[in-house]
């Protein structure tokens, strides 16, 4: 059996991060992941980041070439009624947006790793958790043919929606709170300039559309579709003529359309775990909550949750004290509640729920009301760079 001072579960951008800022200041870690790294990297998910993130990516020593390659957005466009209104986020906030892509955050900390000559176990099956309640809690699991045994301090369990971490708590010491939204999105990658240099999102009769991008020549494009929708259902050209037909007209005639290399659909969920604590177990990032992406909360919650659950353990470690681990699930659940409400209300200002023309009256009205009023435009904005507990400096 070996030791370790913390054992993460799960390789993506939660495990990797936290594992990264922790060795940077002597706490040894092992990060046990399910699949290969390349498996990892090629997961299309997120792509817009709050500046906090940028900073804690910044820290944490692996955001030279995010800096370099990203794109800092100042507002986006909200599309709706005919018409299209810029929010300008960087004058009612202070703080921008970066455009980043998972893939290459994902890339950047692998390589930081590997670099380090820090041992990330890829392909670590069979993970088990066991003695959480005790203080010193091991992990099994299995690579090729050989079983390990690793003892720790503490479990982080960065391990997504389906991980086992957040299944290893007794029923009886968590509640789940969920809701399943009615539809699901459809989305393409291409390589293909985007239609405009920011992000529009879209409310029409048709169904949401949102415009994103990875790059100055790669768009990330996504549609509004019913939850048991089928890929096969739809074809480069149907995704492009719905697209043109939700966008306003000066966006459709420029829409410059190809090959898409990845499309997939994802469903909508807002689901959220608490306490994110039990015993030596910290829930992290999708483990512990899912917000629909309509916000694009998910990535930059879990970064939070990294740099909270980061502060404790060295407070513990160099200071001795427990007293930030002991707040971690109360800090970080009062920042995922307001991030999972912000989701659930620019969803449903978004989406075509019905047929019912009041509903859509109703988000029409809101939605001029950003458009109009100095106050929901500045509402709206906050939420959208991300609601901090504590201020951060400007950039
Ligand atoms: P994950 O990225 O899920 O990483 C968990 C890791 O744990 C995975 O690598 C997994 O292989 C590993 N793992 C799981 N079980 C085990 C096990 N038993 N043993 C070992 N390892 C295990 N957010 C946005 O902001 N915008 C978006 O557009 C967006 N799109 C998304 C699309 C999809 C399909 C999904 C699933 C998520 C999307 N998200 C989006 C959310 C965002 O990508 C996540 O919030 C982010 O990936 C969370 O990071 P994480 O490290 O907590 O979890
Ligand atoms: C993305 O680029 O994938 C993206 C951007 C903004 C969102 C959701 C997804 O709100």
């Amino acid at each position: 059996m070996s030791k370790i001072q913390v054992a993460i579960i799960g390789g993506g951008p939660s495990g990797l991060l936290l594992s990264q800022l922790l060795r940077l200041q002597g706490v040894e870690t092992i990060v046990l992941e399910r699949h290969t790294r390349e498996h990892v990297e090629g997961r299309i998910r997120a792509g817009l980041l709050e500046w906090s993130t940028v900073d804690l990516l910044n820290e944490a020593g692996v955001g030279a070439r995010m800096m370099r390659e990203g794109l800092a957005h100042d507002g986006l466009e909200l599309a709706f009624d005919g018409r299209t209104h810029r929010v300008d986020l960087r004058s009612l906030t202070g703080h921008s947006m970066m455009v980043y892509g998972q893939t290459e955050i994902q890339k950047d900390l692998a390589d930081a790793h590997a670099a380090s000559g820090d041992h990330v176990v890829w392909e670590a099956e069979n993970v088990a958790i066991h003695d959480i309640h005790s203080r010193r809690p091991r992990v099994t699991y299995t690579r090729g043919t050989i079983n390990h045994e690793v003892e720790c301090d503490f479990i982080a369990g960065c391990d997504g929606f389906h991980g086992v971490s957040r299944e290893s708590i007794p029923k009886e010491f968590i509640t789940l709170h969920e809701r399943i939204h009615p539809f699901g999105w459809i989305g393409i990658l291409a390589n293909v300039p985007p239609v405009a240099g920011e992000l529009i999102y879209v409310n029409h009769e048709r169904g949401f559309a949102l415009c994103s991008m990875r790059s100055r020549s790669r768009s990330r494009y996504y549609l509004q579709c019913p939850l048991d929708d089928d890929i096969s259902n739809w074809p480069d050209d149907r995704f492009w003529d719905e697209l043109r037909a939700r966008l306003p007209c000066e966006h459709a005639n420029g829409l410059i359309t190809g090959s898409s290399i990845e499309k997939s659909i994802a469903p909508l969920r807002s689901f959220v775990a608490e306490p994110m604590r039990f015993g030596q177990l910290f829930l992290v990032g999708d483990a512990a909550h899912i917000v629909p992406p309509t916000g694009a909360k998910g990535l930059n919650l879990a970064a939070a949750d990294v740099r909270v659950l980061s502060e404790g353990i060295l407070e513990y470690y160099h200071r001795g004290s427990e007293t930030l681990l002991d707040e971690y699930s109360n800090r970080a659940l009062a920042r995922v509640w307001r991030a999972t409400r912000f989701s659930w209300w620019f969803t449903t200002l978004t989406h075509k729920f019905s047929e019912e023309t009041f509903a859509h009256r109703l988000q029409l009205a809101e939605l001029d009301y950003i458009a109009e009023s100095a106050a929901g435009a500045k509402a709206f904005a906050e939420n959208y760079v991300g609601l901090d507990e504590t201020p951060r400096q400007a950039r």
